[in-house]
């Protein structure tokens, strides 16, 4: 009895500890996540600057630097801020994701080109890309 008792307490502790490591790892997806977001919009205002200040190397870098942080919307980790059980979220994140490549490649053809105004078109719909999630993440 009083093993069955010990072998119960420890079972729990283990599994409160396992809890808390998961909620520990879950918290550093997270935080991982939201420093990739804020090297996002450090990426959108530095192509930003490059177009206003014209100078096509700016916005350029400022899209490798999107780019870089692309990888962690397509990993499995960005599911830390998705709701539960909602395949379909996941989905319009790969989605998201893609847009942003998709763009911004064109966006390095375009100024490559000296096309600035479809660098423009670009740049407004990764922009797009952007708010469309932010929105929808609060209405879920
Ligand atoms: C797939 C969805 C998604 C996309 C795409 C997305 N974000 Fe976010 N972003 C989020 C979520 C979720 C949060 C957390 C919001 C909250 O808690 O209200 C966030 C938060 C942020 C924050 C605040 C970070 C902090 O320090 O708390 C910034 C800045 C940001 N995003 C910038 C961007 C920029 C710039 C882009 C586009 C290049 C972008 N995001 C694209 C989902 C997304």
């Amino acid at each position: 009895m009083k093993k069955a008792l010990r072998a119960l307490a420890a079972g729990a502790v283990l599994v409160g500890s396992l809890n808390a490591a998961a909620v520990a790892e879950k918290k550093d997806a997270r935080s991982e996540l939201m420093k990739e977001m804020r090297v996002m919009m450090e990426a959108m205002e530095q192509i930003q600057r490059g177009g206003l200040t014209n100078s096509s190397e700016e916005m350029k870098a400022g899209v490798t630097k999107l780019q870089g942080t692309l990888s962690s919307l397509e990993s499995e980790d960005v599911k830390v801020i998705l709701p539960k059980d909602q395949a379909y979220a996941y989905k319009f994140v790969q989605k998201t994701a893609s847009m942003l490549r998709l763009y911004s490649d064109d966006m390095i053809l375009s100024i490559g080109a000296g096309r600035m105004d479809d660098a423009l078109d670009d740049y407004t719909q990764l922009l797009k890309q952007c708010t469309s999630c932010h929105i929808r993440i609060r209405n879920w």
